[in-house]
């Protein structure tokens, strides 16, 4: 086989951490944060985007702490073209020593200079060579993006480019912020940066789309033909609205598709896509559609007699890519059970990208078979879900130690909740409409945080009639802020209410 080419290689910028995590209700914690990095550095993408350290407390931490711990990839903080934002991602990154990033960003299309920015052309040029040069005496690495490029004068953007590029910027990142784009013009807008801004080959040009007409991996692929060489993207696509490019259909695209995009190649390792898939999926509560591309359910699935009797005779007859290629190795997934021993349950573990060591092994494995006890079959998606359990209960306030609840068709539902806060345990009862309503008043009267359910929803984790139910539950609190918790029990009501007091818990956090 040949050598790839160097100059064909196309980067891959992960921003689960940063766009990914903007989407409603995808919100993860410290420990959730970092666990999903370290499943990027085993998947080998070439930049984390971390997190935006000026957007809050919870954020710098973050991105600090995986600069600190995560090894492997390049680690960027995103900031505004504004002096405090630019020194608190300086601040967080600086971990991650010449790894460390800073991504500067500031809009250049005529609608966000007229109505959002109120600024003139030559002023967002000197407000973006400020920004850049400002990031520049903290870090050699600093990435410049001109926001809602894709509907910027193209004759401006050129200017831009060429302004951040002069200002020390070492990759310039042309957004199509609000999914607008379309891939004959896309590409046309790459090709035309290429060829107008004289000192265009002093940085890498990387592409950020996203997918509100569903053309984000579509308009990506289209920049790579035409000379970008990084894509921005997110592990199942998740983002603001409708998401942004998804990591595993470009990878999957590019590498299934060679002869198309004239060898272009990625420094992947796709067979930890499907995992990392899963986990973030578990750990975001953003559930994977069954027929989306590459990762659903149903994507290696085939169910008409055709298709069938065709994979039996040969199987590249209905099948372009393996399995195996993404790590989905069918039939193979090992099920635990209350037999299982701590050295096999910590091995798995390990297999499924979660080290553990001391007592959250100890803890992991406790629960593990506890859970084991109730239902016979104990599968990945179970195991992921005790996990994030106890990473909610690392950072909670509140635990739930104690839940009753008697309902039938002839009792009012009432509910018996103990809470455990800092070590105080405090107890309530109530009334409701039903068993789930009587649990979340109970809970709501003992923690005095009054919200409003704006979505419940279960799905069941694993099959047969003994698996775990996962709620994920969205509250509106007083201030107007919206949570979304999930938790997951063989008790529907007792996850539930978990769920609901992961929401009330990361309400607090913030
Ligand atoms: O969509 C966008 O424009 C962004 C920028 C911050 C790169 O996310
Ligand atoms: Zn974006």
């Amino acid at each position: 086989m040949n050598e790839p080419n160097p100059s064909d290689r196309v980067l891959i910028f992960d921003t689960t951490l940063r766009d990914g995590e903007q989407c409603p209700g995808a919100s993860m914690n410290l420990g959730e944060k970092l666990q999903v990095a370290r499943a990027l550095a085993r998947l080998n993408v070439d930049i984390i985007e971390a997190g935006f350290p000026i957007a809050s407390p919870g954020d710098f931490e973050a991105v600090k702490e995986i600069a600190s711990t995560v090894e492997g990839p390049r680690i960027a903080g995103l900031a505004r073209c504004v002096d405090k934002d630019i020194e608190a991602a300086a601040q967080a990154v600086e971990p991650a020593g010449d790894r460390a990033r800073i991504h500067v960003f500031l809009a250049t299309s005529a609608i966000h200079r007229e109505f959002k920015l109120r600024k003139a052309k030559e002023e967002i040029i000197k407000a973006a060579v400020a920004g850049v040069q400002k990031a520049k005496s903290y870090v050699a690495d600093v990435q410049f993006s001109p926001e809602d490029a894709s509907r910027t004068e193209l004759e401006f953007l050129a200017e831009v480019t060429e302004a951040a590029i002069a200002a020390g910027a070492t990759t310039i990142n042309i957004p199509d912020t609000v999914g607008y784009t379309v891939p004959d013009e896309f590409g046309h807008c790459i090709r035309y940066l290429k060829e107008n801004v004289p000192n265009i080959d002093q940085a890498v040009l990387h592409v950020h789309c996203h997918n509100d007409l569903g053309l984000a991996v579509a308009n990506s692929l289209e920049a790579v033909r035409n000379g970008a060489r990084g894509v921005e993207c997110t592990i199942n696509g998740i983002g603001e609205r409708a998401g942004n490019c998804s990591l595993e259909e470009i990878v999957m695209g590019l590498r299934t598709r060679k002869d198309a995009w004239g060898g272009l190649w990625t420094g992947i390792d796709a067979r930890e896509i499907y995992r990392t898939s899963r986990m973030v999926s578990q750990l975001t509560g953003m559930h994977v559609q069954r027929n989306k591309a590459i990762v659903g359910a149903n994507a290696f699935a085939h169910e008409s007699g055709i298709h069938q009797d065709g994979m039996l005779k040969e199987r590249s007859t209905y099948e372009i890519m393996n399995p195996e290629d993404i790590g989905l190795d069918t039939g193979t997934e090992l099920v635990l059970g209350k037999h299982s021993g701590r050295h096999a349950f910590k091995d798995h573990m390990q297999k499924l990208g979660f080290p553990l060591e001391g007592d959250e092994l100890e803890q992991a494995y406790e629960d593990f078979i506890t859970l084991a006890d109730k239902k016979k079959h104990v599968y990945d998606d179970d195991l992921i879900a005790i996990l994030q359990q106890n990473m909610d209960e690392v950072t909670g306030a509140y635990l739930l130690k104690y839940l009753h609840v008697s309902t039938g068709s002839q009792t009012v539902p009432t509910a018996t909740v103990r809470l455990e806060k800092d070590g105080n345990v405090m107890e309530d009862a109530a009334c409701g409409d039903g068993p789930v309503d009587a649990a979340l008043k109970t809970i709501e009267r003992i923690t005095q945080v009054p919200g409003t359910l704006t979505d419940f929803a279960l799905r069941s984790i694993t099959t047969g009639k003994d698996a775990q139910g996962e709620v994920t539950v969205t509250a509106r609190f007083e201030d107007g802020t919206l949570e979304t918790g999930k938790a997951s029990s063989t008790d529907i009501v007792e996850a539930g209410a978990r769920a609901y007091l992961n929401c009330i818990n990361r309400y607090l956090g913030r």
